[in-house]
């Protein structure tokens, strides 16, 4: 007998947070009053949307079925407006507003949403819902609000064949079998969420970009492209594209893919014009070059600059942009090569360039000098260029963090990223307000980050995974969110408003990084996973490799000197008092100890224990807080739907036992290093 077929739409988990649950109480009623009429004024695609959107948020929250009228300003219901000189709005805030920001003001008894461009309402009629579903009251909604930077991205890692590179929720919902998915109700949906949360641009390919995905800038593929484009495009979310640094040769038969030779020019100049005939509000190209065996400017002895800026020339007539990223190193390292440092080669590579970029070109910085590590010090090519756009690159996708097999919620650790005093300018020069173009003026700044949906039925495989995509987007729409806000937020509007669910889950997320990081790599030195798949313990996973990925432990001590007096040099490519900070031992913040120093298992850390209890102990704790997650989620049996419900605690039962796995391994390598016993006399292996 044929079963019947599970609509993955029709899982709970599907909706995430734009589920639009029933509101029952006064302030619901005072909202019913209120919104029983749309008024619109001004029409556009995107102005369409944003009216879908209402009703569906006012029907499901509200339960009510409202009338759209077209026209009239005269606000006594609840109104949209694009066409904001001709509301009756103070000058002074219209002013303050910014071309995707919005305004929401309480007017004549009614409520008026308005922004300087359809973007702007969209995203205000967005945030009025979620104030809504939040169970703020209408009298607290007065407020304007700018998003802090213009690029805010989101990368995808996906492949034609449908695999997702570093995808831990299934696979692609663009690609499959080297075609596209002709059904894009998902990508619809997708669009949806993170229009939500102010998104406003999506690389779909592979930075990787292998045969089948260098075809996508052709005339065969671009059709498709286009389509996709359409649906991002209603959404306000402009679509980008990761080329093959050498399609040159690939799809034009050249001889050379060298950026300063005149064919290869004119080649990129009429491939964008062609593309851009396809796709006339295409982003631009995200380029990753000379990067982990993929072509580049190197291959001909020009510099990054002369690469990036050959492709800007080709594009800037079409106001496309060029994201370059800036992860660039030598993955062909010898182990024993002490003097090689991998942490040091973005900057290297790049602040000498700085300034040499044209306009149109935007460097893209991961976060940290190595790659996406459960703690790494920030990147010091953040407040070392001061003359070239820049935006910052954080993994969404759990590559290093669990795999969305553990939870790890890792707002707080782009909060502690974006608050990074790099001094480059005096005080104020943190990560956000340099990536916000508040320090040096930029053209093109902002934020990008791999994201870590698949075709799952809940999006991102663990449902609690989910608050990291939110939290991606409300994070670079206002930098100065906290973890705690956020938190709160997505709960509120994935699950319920009851207090205790709130505070149950909130607890788990806000604390789930720390947990992490307690049972898998301590105090900053990273790594220690299986090889290739990178999920699961294994120490010296990485150590004899050829990726300059070291952790150089040894039965005396851990730790990379990375010091200038008698290290790598990497401290001293900050700013004072940065460089000083990390330089000394004692002054290192400790959590990234072993990322700076190498330091005896024998030493005593600011808490009173030696390094190795700090080990042992770390990770103890670690395999209790993940068990305490259970413990936690379990009281909250019968106030969230059985289905998710489930679905959480079977991660969280993954978590443990791996946690205990992580535990185990690194406990038991560091005792058989060491020789030296836990002072508590704990089993370890
Ligand atoms: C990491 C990741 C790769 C990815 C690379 C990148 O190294 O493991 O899969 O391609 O980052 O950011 O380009």
């Amino acid at each position: 007998m044929n079963q019947p077929q599970k609509d993955p739409k029709r899982e709970k988990a599907y909706d995430c947070w734009l589920a639009y649950r029933r509101l029952e109480d006064s302030v619901a009623n005072r909202y019913q009053a209120i919104c029983s009429e749309i008024v619109v004024m001004g029409q556009s695609a995107i102005m369409d949307m944003a009216v879908e959107e209402l009703k569906r948020g006012l029907g499901g929250i509200l339960g009510i079925e409202p009338r759209i009228l077209y026209g009239s300003a005269d606000v006594r219901a609840l109104a949209l407006g694009m066409d904001i000189e001709c509301l009756a709005i103070p000058v002074k805030e219209v002013e303050a507003l910014s071309h995707d920001g919005f305004i929401i003001m309480g007017q004549n008894g009614g409520i008026l949403i308005a922004g300087k461009s359809e973007r702007g309402v969209l995203y205000g009629t967005f945030s009025f819902l979620r104030s809504m579903q939040t169970g703020m009251s209408p009298d607290t909604l007065n407020r304007i609000e700018n998003p802090a930077a213009g690029i805010r991205m989101i990368n995808h890692w996906d492949n034609m064949d449908g695999s997702i590179e570093r995808g831990y929720a299934g696979n692609s919902i663009f690609f499959r079998d080297n075609q596209f998915i002709s059904d894009k109700d998902s990508v619809r949906d997708y669009a949806r969420l993170l229009a939500s949360v102010g998104i406003n641009g999506v690389s779909i390919n592979n930075v990787n970009v292998h045969d089948q995905e260098t075809r996508l800038i052709t005339r065969e593929l671009l059709p498709e492209v286009a389509l996709l484009a359409d649906i991002f495009r209603s959404y306000g979310i402009r679509l980008y594209l990761s080329i093959n640094y050498s399609s040159p040769i690939d799809l034009g038969g050249l001889s050379t893919a060298d950026p300063l030779d005149g064919t290869v020019q004119d080649w990129w100049c009429q491939k964008a014009s062609e593309v851009y005939s396809f796709i006339p509000d295409l982003g631009g190209f995200l380029v990753k070059a000379d990067s982990e065996f993929r072509p580049g400017p190197f291959t001909y002895g020009r510099t990054h600059a002369e690469g990036a800026n050959m492709l800007a020339k080709a594009l800037e007539p079409f106001g496309g942009i060029v994201i370059w990223r800036c992860f660039v190193y030598n993955c062909q390292q010898d182990w024993r090569d002490r003097a090689t440092d991998r942490a040091n080669a973005a900057y290297d590579h790049f602040m000498p360039l700085d300034g040499e970029f044209k306009d149109n070109v935007v460097l893209q910085i991961k976060n940290g000098p190595m790659d996406f590590q459960v703690r790494e010090p920030v990147s010091p090519l953040f407040g070392g260029l001061k003359k070239t756009n820049q935006i910052l690159e954080l993994q969404i996708t759990q590559e290093y963090t669990g795999q969305q097999r553990h939870v790890c919620f890792l707002i707080p650790q782009w909060k502690e990223v974006l608050d990074f005093e790099t001094w480059c300018d005096g005080p104020g020069s943190t990560v956000k307000n340099l990536v916000c173009g508040k320090v040096y003026p930029q053209k093109h700044c902002g934020f990008a980050a791999v994201s870590n949906i698949g075709d799952n039925a809940n999006w991102t495989g663990h449902i609690l995974a989910q608050a990291n995509l939110y939290g991606y987007g409300r994070l670079v729409w206002n930098p100065d969110l906290s973890s705690e806000t956020i938190a709160d937020e997505w709960v509120r509007l994935t699950f319920s408003n009851d207090p205790e669910v709130i505070e149950t889950i909130s607890k788990i997320l806000l604390k789930s990084w720390e947990t992490y990081e307690h049972y898998t790599s301590p105090l900053g030195i990273g790594w220690m996973v299986n090889p290739n798949h990178h999920y699961g313990p294994s120490v010296d996973g990485y150590e004899y490799s050829a990726w300059g990925t070291y952790h150089r432990a040894d039965w005396l001590g851990i730790g990379v000197d990375r010091t200038v007096a008698t290290g790598t040099g990497f401290a001293g490519r900050y700013h004072k008092p940065n460089a000083e900070m990390f330089e000394d031992m004692n002054k290192c913040p400790e959590e990234l100890l072993l990322f700076f120093h190498r330091v005896e298992y024998k030493h005593r850390l600011k808490s009173g224990k030696t390094l190795i209890q700090h080990i042992y102990d770390t990770h103890f704790e670690g395999v209790e807080e993940a068990e305490k997650f259970r413990t936690r989620w379990l009281s909250l049996k019968g106030k969230i739907d059985k289905e998710r419900f489930d679905a959480v605690l079977e991660r969280l039962e993954i978590q443990i036992r791996d946690a205990r796995e992580w535990r185990d391994v690194v406990n038991s390598y560091f005792y058989r290093k060491s020789g030296i016993p836990d002072e508590k006399g704990r089993r370890i292996y």
